[in-house]
């Protein structure tokens, strides 16, 4: 592997484990809805103040900056059931613990909280051991003197001044801080007595309680309950006992609805109102999570609500009330709006998620198509060099297997060969053969193949037709040969070795003419006119395509067929060679028989052209179709200038040239060859066609007609007229 792939490969593996972090890290940071915190609470009971308590908490979720998740548990007054629930609490993922504890049997389940780094907070009990973080509620200690002053007061206004106690459990702490706070009070007023029963938290053993009290003849003028609940059972007993206007009865918790009703029914002489707010439970535990100062103990404010204050407090009570109920509806409307908003929060980001994997994809993919794209690049530009390699090496060798070839074939003709001479030359010529078949494998078969089709397309002519043209032409050549001059061909070709095979191979048949380079080629046609250009293509001072172009646009040679020689086989350089308008592509190694042929061939269809234009075989029109367009404006311009000077009986054939601008010698190869007449043959054919059109729509005389057409004498004019349309003119006349 080389520097530069491992590179691209530690860059490729980067890029992708860099993505792909991307996506985890986005998954992880979008899909957690959780709430910053989580607080589990314990609750110890049932009953109005402790519904009334988890409300507060739950509507306080949402109420800070800080979003928490309160989960509520309540063990029905059993202990041990709230050791449990504690520990299941604390192995599950709460980060602080609110308890109410139930009684003081639950201590070493907040230890173990505790020890575990949760932070304990209790509210509305204790447990008589240390191990809590911060407490809450109502100071039961003030409630129990509260009471005892409220008791004192009402009791003093008595005969008797009995005043009784009747105390929950005294394993609760709130149980034994009232108890604590009456007693206190109590022992500071000898005046009234004073008498404590302990019971617990029901009304039933209350009511009994009480019951017996009275039975036995104890009767109370105050009796204090620890709640409203018991002081309920104590009124039952009062009342059965129909001695409500003597026992008044005072109760704890003050909740409308509960406490505040039995005031304001009369059951109850006063009740002392017992805090609750969840809200601050959840503010305090907010602050102890998030570090913020705090106090430890944080007593919650009472009040004693009494007949005289009741119908307020209840008012105001039952609009709290009411006000906590629509809280709990909102919260539980947001609590669905949460939901909602976290299943559209993750539809969101799944779909950002999808979309981000597609670019990945895209990306990926592209990446992939432009590697490979540079690869297939790369891998052309290599075939193409290699191409170029073995075409300009093969290009070297063709020439001189031509110049071998060629010449041992003309040798092994010889018949004077002796019979070991020709042996060995016959193995030379083997050889060349095996050489030159080399070298074509090599410039690809198929391309040459198709190289001939394109030769001959060009050349506009089938291949059955071009074998016909051929055969005629050259028993046509071997007829004219002695009778006419010969053609002129001219070679253009910078090998000196290469122009002299040539010539040997064309001399005995072509009258040959030989230049080295375009430039002189060009000169050379010009001046000559030759009927044919035999160029090579990759030549000094000017290349063959060039000299073909230059050839093709001049106004005099024009009209000379150009077979383009080299050793270049690719097709973009035969595309080129057509397009400067050769009329053949000849490939080195070329066999000779192949050169002449393909020489015949244009000549006889120049010839074919010229007898067409002559309007000895066919119609005018079609001849002219295919000559070339300067051709054809040379024609134009030519018949023009004659018809212009055609009364003038003195015209010269150098002022014809003068006018088209071309010398005598220019004027006489290029008329020749185009119409296979001399100028003055043409000149006088023209004005003979003349004097027909002119016989025929006119009554002019014949002498009349013969001055004209620029004949001086009119018996001469009737007999050339004669020879040419093989009647007198006043023959025609007559019909
Ligand atoms: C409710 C309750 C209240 C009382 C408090 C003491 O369960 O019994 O009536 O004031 O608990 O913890």
């Amino acid at each position: 592997m080389n520097t530069t792939h491992r590179k691209q490969t530690v860059l490729y593996r980067a890029r992708t484990l860099f993505i792909l972090l991307s996506v985890v890290l986005l998954i992880t940071a979008c899909t957690s809805d959780k709430p910053q915190y989580h607080i589990g609470v314990s609750q110890c009971s049932i009953g109005y103040w402790r519904s009334k308590v988890n409300n507060e908490m739950l509507a306080a979720q949402h109420l800070f900056e800080q979003d928490v998740k309160v989960d509520i548990v309540d063990c029905y007054d059993q202990s041990d059931e709230q050791i449990r629930q504690i520990d299941s609490l604390v192995a599950s993922d709460i980060d602080l613990l609110v308890v109410a504890p139930n009684d003081d049997k639950i201590a070493p389940a907040l230890k173990r909280a505790k020890d575990k780094g949760i932070p304990v907070v209790l509210f509305d009990r204790m447990t008589g051991s240390d191990d809590y973080t911060a407490f809450i509620g109502g100071s039961n200690v003030a409630i129990g003197e509260l009471a005892a002053d409220y008791a004192l007061q009402t009791a003093l206004a008595t005969e008797r001044r009995n005043v009784l106690e009747i105390a929950a459990l005294q394993n609760t702490s709130p149980a034994r801080e009232r108890h604590e706070g009456f007693e206190r009070r109590m022992r500071q007023h000898p005046e009234a007595s004073y008498r404590c029963v302990v019971g617990n938290w029901d009304d039933n053993n209350t009511h009994d309680i009480l019951q017996k009290e009275i039975a036995e003849g104890r009767l109370p003028d105050v009796v204090f309950c620890h709640s409203d609940f018991m002081a309920l059972g104590a009124h039952r007993a009062v009342a059965e006992a129909g001695m409500e206007q003597r026992i008044k009865v005072i109760g704890v918790d003050g909740l409308p609805g509960e406490g505040i009703t039995y005031v304001q029914k009369g059951w109850l002489a006063g009740t002392c109102v017992y805090p609750t707010h969840g809200e601050e439970i959840v503010r305090l535990a907010l602050n102890i999570l998030n570090g913020e100062p705090y106090e430890r103990k944080n007593y919650l404010n009472i009040m004693l609500i009494t007949p005289e204050n009741v119908d307020m407090i209840a008012r105001y009570a039952n609009e709290m009330k009411k006000q906590s109920e629509d809280i709990v509806i909102i919260q539980d409307k947001l609590e669905n709006y949460f939901g909602l908003y976290h299943v559209q929060t993750r539809i969101i980001w799944a779909g950002i998620l999808a979309i981000v994997l597609l670019a990945v994809a895209v990306a990926a993919t592209w990446t992939a198509v432009r590697q490979t794209r540079k690869a297939h690049r790369r891998q052309k530009a290599l075939n193409e060099e290699q191409t170029r390699f073995y075409t300009n090496a093969s290009h070297q060798l063709k020439t001189p297997l031509t110049l071998i070839a060629g010449p041992v074939r003309k040798l092994l003709e010889e018949p004077s060969l002796k019979a070991g001479e020709r042996e060995l030359l016959e193995i030379v010529g083997r050889n060349v053969s095996q050489l030159e078949s080399l070298v074509s494998d090599v410039l690809n078969f198929r391309r040459q193949v198709q190289d001939t089709v394109s030769d001959e397309t060009a050349a506009g002519i089938s291949h059955a037709e071009a074998k016909d043209i051929v055969h005629e032409s050259h028993l046509d050549m071997l007829n004219q040969a002695d009778a006419e001059e010969l053609p002129n061909i001219l070679i253009v070709e910078d090998n000196a070795d290469m122009r002299r095979y040539l010539r040997t191979l064309l001399a005995n048949r072509f009258y040959v003419l030989e230049a080295d380079d375009g430039q002189s080629g060009l000169r050379l046609a010009r001046e000559s006119v030759p009927d044919l250009i035999v160029s090579d293509v990759m030549m000094p001072v000017m290349d063959g395509l060039q000299l073909c172009k230059q050839l093709k646009e001049d106004f005099i040679t024009s009209h000379i067929p150009v077979i383009l020689l080299t050793a270049r086989s690719e097709e973009r350089q035969q595309m080129e060679g057509y397009e400067c308008g050769a009329d053949a592509y000849l490939t080195k190694p070329f066999h000779a028989e192949v050169l002449v042929s393909r020489i015949y061939n244009l000549l006889a269809l120049r010839r074919q052209l010229r007898q067409l234009f002559d309007g000895s075989k066919h119609g005018k029109t079609q001849a002219e179709v295919k000559l070339t367009t300067q051709d054809k404006l040379f024609m134009d311009q030519l018949k023009e200038a004659v018809n212009s000077n055609l009364a003038n009986p003195n015209l010269k054939m150098d002022e014809l040239g003068n006018q088209l601008g071309i010398s005598r010698v220019q004027l006489y190869r290029k008329v020749k060859t185009l119409t296979g007449l001399s100028p003055v043959e043409l000149l006088r054919q023209m004005r003979l066609q003349k004097a027909f059109t002119l016989l025929n729509s006119t009554t002019k005389t014949v002498a009349e007609i013969a001055f004209e057409v620029g004949f001086n004498s009119p018996s001469y004019f009737s007999n050339c007229f004669k020879k040419q349309f093989g009647k007198l003119p006043l023959e025609i006349r007559a019909e």
